[in-house]
């Protein structure tokens, strides 16, 4: 294992590691052995070290709990079929942690306390990351921020911790999406924190995601919050339209998410030679093109749902099954994006980072 002067490391006394069924993994719910962990205390970050995994110990009157003040990032690791170990674009994800706890009104975290932890958490638990693009076997690397300072006034944290945990994942979802354009909820706000990977973004989304569910659906299919007229994103992914034969998304806004599957998406289909259109889409022009069938396809794109085909699209009473066309777009992009991933194509873009 590589050696940092940086992360101290007290390392796990015995793997867990044996215990996990790694053919029958639920998304999210199993932890490898160890954990990264840096507080922000007298104006700046300490030490960064790397745990066994366990449970924190805060304060009950932390203000994570009292005003949400947290964000948090996904990646992905993946291992190739000699055992190497690839990071996708981390440099997007560290980023945009960053952009994310600006918004937040929450200290930047240093580029190198980042990547130094990241490197050493991977290679400490690498045992954990599966090879086998066929079923989506990769490690979830989940790095967040939350406010740890004790006290309910309602200001901005002097305290945080910077957490990296990691869960051995296969697909996110395994069937075809199901998803509901909402015509009176809203996930975010002009001004508001909607691009913001922060944990209330997503709290927000639970009440209405459970009255689509008890209807049917997986997902709500958020529009802007003035109109309802614009189409945005679907909460844990952004959202493509295939009309006819060219591939639509809308540009990101300070209410929707910047995600790094989403532009690579775009940039791969225009590389596969795939007419690509950013630009405003209109509920009326998915479900005209739905009802006339020009609607070819759909699909939802995020690090956890990788590229998941839609399957179902439903706005008011009105619901349209679709069929997949036969040069789909969403397996072909897909392909060429996990082939990038695993290590298992070119990489011309310079999206991959060996750990
Ligand atoms: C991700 O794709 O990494 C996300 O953050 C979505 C998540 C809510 C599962």
């Amino acid at each position: 294992m590589k050696t940092s002067s940086l992360v101290k490391v007290t390392k796990a006394e015995k793997s867990k590691i044996d215990q996990v069924d790694f053919d029958n993994l639920v998304f999210g719910k199993t932890f490898t052995d160890h954990m990264f962990v840096c507080d922000f205390k007298d104006g700046q970050w300490q030490t960064p070290e790397i745990l066994p995994y366990q449970p924190l110990t805060l304060d009950p009157s932390a203000k994570v709990f009292h005003y949400g003040q947290a964000v948090f990032e996904g990646m992905k690791a993946y291992k190739d079929t000699d055992g190497k170990v690839w990071l996708f674009r981390p440099e997007e994800n560290y980023e945009r942690i960053n952009k994310s706890s600006a918004r937040l009104q929450m200290p930047e975290f240093p580029r190198d306390f980042f990547f130094e932890g990241l490197e050493q958490l991977l290679n400490l638990d690498k045992e954990w990351i599966k090879s086998g693009q066929a079923d989506g076997n990769a490690l979830y690397i989940r790095p967040f921020v939350i406010a740890s300072q004790p006290g309910v006034m309602a200001s901005p944290s002097t305290e945080y911790k910077f957490i990296i945990i990691c869960s051995p994942v296969q697909a996110y979802y395994t069937k075809d999406v199901k998803v509901k354009i909402a015509d009176y909820y809203s996930r975010a706000a002009n001004g508001g924190f909607g691009a913001a990977k922060a944990a209330g973004n997503y709290a927000g989304q639970f009440y209405p995601t459970r009255l689509v569910q008890e209807e049917g659906f997986d997902q709500v299919i958020w529009t802007d919050d003035t109109t309802h007229e614009y189409l945005e994103e679907a909460g844990t992914m952004n959202i493509f339209f295939r009309i006819n034969d060219t591939l639509v998304t809308c540009p990101t806004s300070d209410r929707i998410l910047d995600g790094v599957t989403r532009k690579s998406v775009i940039a791969m289909a225009e590389k596969l030679g795939i007419t690509v259109e950013v630009r405003k889409v209109t509920v009326k022009e998915i479900t005209e093109a739905a009802a006339n069938g020009t609607l070819k396809e759909s699909f939802g794109s995020g690090t956890a749902a990788v590229i998941s085909p839609i399957g179902t699209i439903a706005y008011k009473d009105q619901v349209w099954d679709l069929e997949k066309p036969e040069n789909c777009y969403s397996a072909t992009i897909k392909k060429a994006i996990l082939d990038v991933q695993y290590n298992a194509a070119e990489d011309t873009f310079g999206w991959r980072h060996e750990v």
